[in-house]
């Protein structure tokens, strides 16, 4: 990157009906690292993470990445820079394997950016090692050729962390990935996220405050759609207002 945050955002607010679910956060997100952010149900990390993806338009404020204003850019375009969401299980085509859905989400990309007058020298080899890279990132090699639709949960969600790696994004952004696993499946999926961090930057949305205190470079605290505190794990731990606010000596 040629500057030194993933993310910048200026004043940036989302309002409903009136109502402020991000309100007036202005926050650079340096480069690289796990960066966390927590706060109570309702605080607006979810509306955070639609506008810095252009799921959803701000009302006002802006955002920056890559040194660039994308405020107005569409999803698909923030994608391309390298800017990318694991959405939900939805990607992923059930009646395919797990192989075929990863060697789709690499060959799509491969196709995106051969051209006629560019044409990729990448060869049909390349996919597969891609594709088999992939899987062994994400720990589902021994399952590659069983249907995406028999998966557990976690490894479904292991899957569609794979296919969004496809597009080897500079930033990923991930909401509640560990929401509805069993600790098995979440032990995994730490795992995996911790490995696929080098050279990237996360953005994770997180409520178990052990795997956030265990893995998170830094941690960001929304409240009410505000930036109550931004630290690092030990920071936020011993932060006052946090205590107060949302950790209630949970910590
Ligand atoms: N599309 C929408 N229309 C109206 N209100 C919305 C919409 N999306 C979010 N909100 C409201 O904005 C606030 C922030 O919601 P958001 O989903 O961003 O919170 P969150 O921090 O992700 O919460 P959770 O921890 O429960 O996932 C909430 O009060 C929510 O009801
Ligand atoms: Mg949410």
């Amino acid at each position: 990157m040629s500057v030194d945050y993933a993310f910048k955002t200026e004043h940036l607010t989302r309002s409903f009906s009136g109502f402020k679910a991000v309100s007036d956060v202005t926050i650079e997100i340096p480069v690289g690292g796990v960066r966390t952010i927590i706060g109570p149900n309702g605080a607006g990390k979810t509306t955070f993470f639609n506008l810095l993806s252009g799921l959803l338009p701000p009302s006002s404020g802006k955002i920056f990445f890559d040194g660039k204003d994308i405020t107005n850019l569409e999803p698909y375009k923030r994608a391309r820079m390298g800017l990318a969401r694991s959405f939900q299980i939805t990607n992923i085509f059930a009646k395919l394997t797990v192989y075929e859905n990863v060697r789709l989400a690499v060959q799509a990309v491969h196709d995106g950016t051969a051209s006629f007058f560019f044409p990729s020298r990448t060869k049909m080899g390349d996919l597969a090692g891609k594709t088999e890279s992939i899987l062994d990132d994400i720990g589902l090699t021994s399952v590659a050729n069983g249907l995406a639709e028999n998966l557990s949960h976690g490894d479904q969600r292991r899957l569609e962390i794979g296919l969004v790696l496809a597009r080897d994004p500079k930033v990923l952004l991930l909401d509640e990935p560990l929401a509805g696993m069993s600790p098995t499946e979440t032990h995994a999926t730490v795992e995996l996220i911790v490995r696929i961090a080098p050279g990237r930057t996360i953005l994770l949305v997180e409520h178990d405050i052990d795997v956030i205190m265990a893995i998170s470079t830094t941690i960001t605290v929304l409240q009410t759609g505000q930036i109550l505190a931004v630290g690092t794990p030990l920071e936020i731990r011993t932060n006052e207002a946090v205590q107060r606010a949302y950790l209630g000596g949970h910590v």
